[in-house]
């Protein structure tokens, strides 16, 4: 495994500016209110499942996998009390800041997803929140997710809150219509294929019924992901409005995330769940 890419520290760089921005804000690595609240509410969901699917009532061991300052970690600790919440971070800036508040049930540590410390069958439970996407190289991040496979439990569950290339063409496509330009990625960012993803888990995981977690949506669209109306009315619509200005955090977009259901794939950020075969 190349250990020193160059990619490492573009990211190092890029995180260690949001530590010395955001502390432990919430809006540390995502200053998208809309966006965050509801990655939260779907990671709560997937708490839930885990809980629902427990038989024996021991605590879960549940990693959250590029935890950046620890805010879903420590969240998760105060509402569902009672696991072991393991919060794995690159960033020594970050990670700092993830140690620093009281959790009493957190324990934070140093991690890298290409080659994670943790042993074989040993974690309940894996969600990543954008961090795979940080992995600059194809293969890279291929590898971690078979290290996720590695270290999960038979039947374990892997909540993956990644960006594809799929939702990003859907929106632009959306976008060129209404005569907007179309978006990249950040240049800190790698968005998957699902088809390469797939192949690369075959054998090793399987993908679950995502509508177990998606709060609001229970249509018939299994391709409906639960950022994509917010994607729309932020990245089309609005500067529809305000003529090609991308604002964060307006009245008009947090007006429609709270009446809108999933409606589609528009959105690059997207939530798949995975069961360990
Ligand atoms: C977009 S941030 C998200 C942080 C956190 N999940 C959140 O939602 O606030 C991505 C995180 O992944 C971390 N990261 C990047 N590459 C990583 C790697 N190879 N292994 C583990 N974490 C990594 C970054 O340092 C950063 O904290």
């Amino acid at each position: 495994m190349s250990t020193a890419t160059d990619y490492e520290t573009l990211i190092r760089d890029h995180y260690r500016h949001q530590a010395e921005k955001h502390g432990h804000s919430k809006r540390s690595t995502m200053e998208d209110d809309v966006i965050r609240a509801k990655e939260t509410e779907a990671i709560e969901e997937f708490v839930r499942l885990l809980e629902a699917e427990r038989t024996d009532g021991t605590p879960l061991r549940i990693l959250d996998l590029g935890c950046g300052n620890g805010h879903t970690l420590s969240h998760l600790s105060r509402k569902f009390p009672g696991h072991a919440y393991l919060g794995g971070e690159f960033t020594d800036e970050l990670l700092d800041i993830a140690r620093s508040q009281p959790s009493e049930h957190c324990e934070f540590v140093a991690c890298d997803a290409r080659d994670m410390g943790f042993d074989d069958n040993s974690l309940d439970a894996v969600f990543t929140q954008r961090c795979l996407i940080n992995i600059l190289d194809e293969e890279d991040q291929l590898r971690s997710i078979r290290e996720i496979a590695r270290v999960l439990k038979p039947g374990g569950h892997y909540l993956m809150i990644e960006c594809f290339n799929d939702g990003l063409e859907n929106n632009n496509k959306a976008r060129t219509e209404c005569g907007l330009e179309a978006l990249a990625p950040a240049h800190h960012n790698r968005y998957f294929d699902m088809d390469v993803l797939l192949e690369a888990i075959d054998g090793l995981l399987r993908v679950a019924d995502p509508r177990r977690i998606q709060p609001g949506y229970d249509g018939p669209l299994c391709d409906t992901n639960f950022l994509s109306s917010h994607y729309f009315v932020a990245r089309v619509l609005h500067p529809l409005v305000t003529q090609g200005q991308w604002i964060r955090n307006t009245e008009f977009v947090k007006f429609f995330a709270g009446v809108m259901p999933p409606v589609g794939n528009y959105s690059p950020i997207q939530l798949h769940l995975f069961t360990k075969v």
